[in-house]
């Protein structure tokens, strides 16, 4: 099976599965070897210093052993934090996740959004700098939730979560000064696009929730042409007949973990056919 030069998809835990369909669907070729850093897990209660050291690190022996073609860090905080240290480190095309606060901007009629993501991610001054250059004319009014990332890792376990428990997080939010005006909202976490669906039953009133899967996948699929055109190929990953439109997609955790039948057969809905530890 064809497992060289992977795609490296890259998160503390399973919120990087909600880039994941995206990317397999602008990259049906590819082999991912998603890895899920559960021995940091998570990463939005930690400090920059603790982020800035350990992704780095910890990607750079990833990309030794694994040799991918690309990186993709499916995580906001992660990427807000630790992006300019990652592409400095390694010699690889890099695709990091940032909030999706310009096309927020240009959705929201009331011009005024929310974001939504880890507490480290809300604090950068990463969020600052989006906000004044694609949202001058928004209020954008920001909240960070250490919870909603426990519920969506309990949720792909197959564990059931009352509802009020979102409903809390949300109102969290809307609750602020402004809130009330919010018509967007900026998932910029990637584990909460898993739990939209909770999101979108306890919301008072319509909101429009939105996350940067899409730009993520088309950024992959263009760098992936680009690096195949430099070496006068037609794709990276040229699949033989038994493989057709089935690359071997493996998920690796860094830390050992009990695996779930539940979990199994909610990641192999999302391709991901082995698992592997570090
Ligand atoms: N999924 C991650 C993000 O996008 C981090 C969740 C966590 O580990 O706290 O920010």
């Amino acid at each position: 099976m064809a497992t060289s030069h992977p795609v490296l998809v890259f998160d503390s835990g399973i919120g990087g599965l909600s880039v994941l369909s995206a990317l397999r669907k602008s990259l049906p070729e590819a082999p991912i070897l998603y890895v899920a850093d559960n021995g940091g897990f998570p990463y939005g209660t930690k400090s920059e210093a603790e982020i800035a050291t350990r992704v780095p690190a910890l990607l750079g022996r990833l990309v030794e052993r694994y040799d991918p073609a690309l990186l993709v860090i499916a995580c906001n905080t992660a990427s807000t934090i630790a992006l300019p240290f990652v592409r400095s480190a390694l010699q690889l095309p890099v695709v990091g996740t940032v909030p999706a606060i310009k096309p927020a901007a240009k959705l929201s009629k009331s011009h005024v959004i929310g974001v939504l993501g880890t507490e480290a991610t809300i604090r950068q001054p990463y969020v600052d700098h989006l906000s004044e250059e694609f949202a001058s004319d928004c209020k954008v009014i920001r909240q960070g939730s250490a919870n909603l990332v426990t519920l969506a890792e309990a949720k792909l376990r197959g564990e059931k979560s009352n509802l009020a428990l979102y409903q809390q997080e949300l109102n969290r939010l809307l609750e602020q000064p402004e809130g009330g005006q919010i018509d967007v909202v900026v998932l910029a976490c990637t584990h909460f696009p898993l739990v939209k669906e909770e999101l979108e039953a306890v919301a008072p009133r319509p909101l429009l929730f939105i996350d940067g899967s899409e730009g993520i996948a088309r950024r992959a699929r263009y760098l992936a042409d680009d690096l195949a055109s430099k070496c006068e190929l037609k794709s990276l990953w040229p699949l033989n007949e038994n493989e057709k439109n089935q690359p071997n997609n493996k998920l690796l955790y860094t830390a050992p973990t009990e695996i779930l039948g539940c979990f199994k057969e909610n990641i192999k809905k999302q391709g991901l056919n082995e698992i592997v530890f570090l």
